[in-house]
C-alpha cells in the first residue's frame, strides 16, 4: 500500500493554492509534478559540484561525471536493461523517436517499404514516421481500432503482412488510457521481421516497464512525467542494434578522434551524446527514478488503478458525460488517463472552470489530431490524469467542479 500522506508531503507546489483554493493538479500526463528529493538534487548539483563531465582532471568534475553515470545506471536498471551503455540520454520522448527515424530509420528504410504505426499515436509517434516515409518513398500504415479503444488485433495482423521494415507503438494512449499489449505486439512484429519501438512516455512513470520482458527494439520516455526535470529523457535499444546505427549529432564528447579529414565515433553510449549534455537534469532524474523505486512501481499502479475505477465508475452515471478509452469494467487496460466530454459545452470552458476551483485538467487535441478528428469525431476533449499524489478526495473535487460547470453553462 502506497503511504500518500506521506508521499503528498514531500510535493512542495502541492500545499500551494491555486485561484485560493487548494491545487488539486489532474495534468500529470502533461508532466508531473517534483517532490523536494528530485528539487534538492538538481539543487546540489549547482551548490556542491557544478562542472563539465568527462573533461575535468579535478574533484568536482569527476564527482559530476560520476553521478551522471550513476543516474544512467539507475535507468538502465528501472527499465531491466542489462547496461547503462544501453541508455542514450535524450531531451525527452520525442528526441528519442526522431532519433530512431534519423538514424536507424536513415539507414534501414527504403523506398516502397512500409512503417506500422497505430491510430492511437501522440503526434511525437507520428510526425517522425510521416517525414521518415516522405523522405524515402516509404508508405506509412496505421493499425485500426477497436471500439474506439484498443488495437484492432486483426488488423494489425493484416498489416504486418507487409512486412513493414518497424512498427511503432505507444504502450499507453495520452488520450484513452489504453494499456497495450506491447509484448504480444512485440512478438508478432518480430515474427513479421519488423523491429518495433515502444513508446513508453505515458507508461515508464506508472507502472514497471522492462524491455527485457517486452523484448522490444527500441524504447523512448522522458524524465518530467514521471517525477525529474524536464530536458532528460531516455533511448534505450541494445548495445548491438546501437552500435548498428549512425550518430545524428556530430560534436563534442561523440567522437573518439577527429583529423581534418574525418572521424572516429566514441563508444556507448557517448557516441549518441554530442556538445554539454543536461547533466543536472540527469542527476535530477537519477533521484526521481530512487524516489519511485522507494515507493515500488507495483504499488503505484495499483493505486492508480484504484482512482481510476473510481473515477470512471462515477463518471460514468453522470447525466452528459462521454468518458473515452476502455469501460469501467476494464480496468486491467486502462491507465490513469481519462478523456471527457460534457454535453454542448467546449473544452476550453470546461479547463477554465475547474481553474477557478483550483483544479489543474488539460483540454485540446491532446497532440493526437488524428485520433481526435479522424476516429472520435472531436476537436477537443478534456483530460484528468492522475499520478501517486491524487487520491479519491481529487476525483471527487473534479467531479463537483464538474456539476458546478454544468450549472454555470445550465447543462
Ligand atoms: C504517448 C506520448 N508519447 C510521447 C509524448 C511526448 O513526450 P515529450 O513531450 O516529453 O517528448 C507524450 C507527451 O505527452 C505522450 O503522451
Amino acid at each position: 500500500m502506497l503511504d500518500y500522506r506521506k508521499i503528498i508531503n514531500d510535493f512542495p507546489i502541492l500545499h500551494k493554492k491555486m485561484n485560493g483554493k487548494r491545487l488539486v493538479y489532474l495534468d500529470s500526463a502533461a508532466t508531473s509534478q517534483k517532490p523536494k528529493q528530485v528539487i534538492s538534487a538538481v539543487k546540489e548539483v549547482y551548490e556542491k559540484y557544478n562542472a563539465n563531465i568527462h573533461r575535468g582532471i579535478y574533484k568536482i568534475s569527476e564527482t559530476a561525471t560520476q553521478k551522471y553515470i550513476e543516474s544512467k545506471e539507475k535507468a538502465a536498471k528501472f527499465i531491466g536493461a542489462s547496461v547503462y551503455n544501453e541508455i542514450i540520454y535524450v531531451r525527452n520522448a520525442t528526441e528519442a523517436i526522431n532519433l530512431v527515424a534519423l538514424s536507424w530509420g536513415e539507414q534501414n528504410v527504403s523506398k516502397g517499404d512500409h512503417i506500422l504505426i497505430s491510430s492511437m499515436e501522440h503526434h511525437s509517434n507520428i510526425v517522425p514516421w510521416q517525414l521518415l516515409a516522405e523522405r524515402k518513398g516509404a508508405v506509412l500504415d496505421y493499425i485500426s481500432l477497436k471500439d474506439n479503444a484498443y488495437i484492432d488485433m486483426d488488423d494489425l495482423k493484416e498489416k504486418l503482412e507487409m512486412e513493414p521494415k518497424l512498427v511503432a507503438l505507444t504502450h499507453v494512449s495520452n488520450v484513452l488510457g489504453t494499456i497495450n499489449d506491447v509484448k504480444g505486439i512485440t512478438r508478432l512484429a518480430h515474427k513479421a521481421g519488423a523491429k518495433i519501438l515502444i513508446d513508453a512516455a505515458q507508461s515508464a512513470p506508472h507502472m514497471k516497464v522492462s524491455v527485457r520482458e517486452i523484448g522490444c527494439d527500441f524504447l523512448a520516455f522522458s524524465s518530467h512525467k514521471m517525477l525529474g526535470p524536464s530536458g532528460i529523457g531516455v533511448l534505450h535499444a541494445s548495445e548491438d542494434t546501437l552500435e548498428g546505427m549512425n550518430p545524428v549529432y556530430g560534436g563534442g564528447d561523440m567522437i573518439r578522434s577527429v583529423s581534418f579529414k574525418g572521424c572516429t565515433w566514441n563508444e556507448l553510449p557517448w557516441k549518441f551524446e554530442a556538445g554539454t549534455q543536461n547533466i543536472e537534469g540527469a542527476i535530477g532524474f537519477g533521484a526521481a527514478i530512487d524516489y519511485l523505486n522507494s515507493i515500488g512501481m507495483n504499488d503505484i499502479e495499483m493505486h492508480e488503478r484504484k482512482i481510476t475505477e473510481y473515477a470512471v465508475g462515477k463518471l460514468k452515471d453522470m447525466r452528459g458525460i462521454k468518458v473515452y478509452g476502455p469501460d469501467a469494467g476494464d480496468s486491467r487496460n486502462r491507465s490513469g488517463i481519462i478523456s471527457f466530454a460534457i454535453d454542448g459545452i467546449h473544452p476550453h470552458d470546461v479547463s477554465q472552470a475547474f481553474d477557478s476551483e483550483g483544479i489543474a485538467i488539460r483540454s485540446g487535441h491532446h497532440c493526437a489530431m488524428p485520433l481526435l478528428k479522424e476516429l472520435l469525431g472531436e476537436s477537443a476533449l478534456s483530460r484528468m490524469s492522475f499520478y501517486i499524489y491524487n487520491d479519491e478526495k481529487d476525483v471527487d473535487a473534479a467531479l463537483a467542479a464538474i456539476e458546478k460547470t454544468k450549472k454555470i453553462f445550465r447543462r
